[in-house]
């Protein structure tokens, strides 16, 4: 399993000012970026929106979403269109949301139609769980042993408890660059062991590894106390 390149800045608002600058050096180079959904990119998405708003040259992808509509408060895509779409002044080339509000066997059908054509993603942003789960990929979860699909449907393992749509690990997996951004103390234990431990499938972050690029972290201090 190769290393995890690590960053580790004072506060959650340094990483996300640091990840915010990568997604805006991407949005600039075009390509395709995969969104992370979660609270912690929040503020990340607002401030690359600040720094750049044209990313008509870029494509976007969702990593996991949840089962219901896009103007749920719940729902990935809508953070994502709030903090950072509305924000734009030229949208990106194609914004590739999962479709939560068809539920979740329809949904991943359609995902995976659109992923289709899809080759190596340039960038997969990863928040992490405090249990360790990325995308929708739970700790122990069969899921976690998916392979030869591109997307699927699971339970939740974690609140927000609402059925899933998540990329497989093989799909995650399949980018130039990944890049984890995790903040808060309350993560401290899942950093060291997805980050720093030994691949498990009791933390699913510890299997998320570029295949072929690099992988990198950045991580606020009060994440990181137990690297
Ligand atoms: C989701 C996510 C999930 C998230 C982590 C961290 O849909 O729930 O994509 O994997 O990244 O749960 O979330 P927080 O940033 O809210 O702690």
């Amino acid at each position: 399993m190769s290393s995890v390149d690590i960053t580790v800045v004072a506060d959650a608002e340094e990483a996300a000012r640091v990840v915010a600058e990568r997604l805006v050096e991407q949005a600039g180079a075009g390509g395709s970026i995969v969104l992370t959904g979660g609270s912690t990119p929040r503020r990340a998405y607002q401030i690359a929106a600040e720094l750049e708003p044209d990313w008509s040259g870029v494509e976007l992808w969702w990593g996991d979403e949840r089962c219901v509509p896009p103007d749920d408060p719940q729902s990935n895509y809508g953070m994502a269109k709030k903090a950072l779409l509305d924000r734009l002044e030229a949208q990106p080339a194609a914004v590739h949301r999962m479709q939560g509000e068809l539920g979740r066997d329809e949904a991943v059908a359609e995902y995976k139609h659109e992923l289709a054509e899809a080759g190596t993603f340039d960038l997969v942003l990863l928040g992490l769980g405090p249990d360790g789960h990325i995308a929708s990929l739970f700790p122990n979860f069969p899921t976690l042993d998916v392979t030869g699909r591109d997307v699927l449907g699971s339970q939740a393992g974690h609140e927000p408890f609402v059925e899933r749509i998540s990329l497989t690990l093989p799909r995650l997996c399949n980018t130039e660059e990944l890049l984890f951004l995790v903040a808060g103390a309350d993560k401290a234990d899942a950093v060291a062991r997805a980050l720093d431990g030994r691949p498990s499938h009791a933390t699913p972050g510890s299997l998320a590894r570029s295949a072929e690029g690099t992988t990198r972290a950045v991580v606020d201090r009060a994440a990181a106390s137990k690297l």
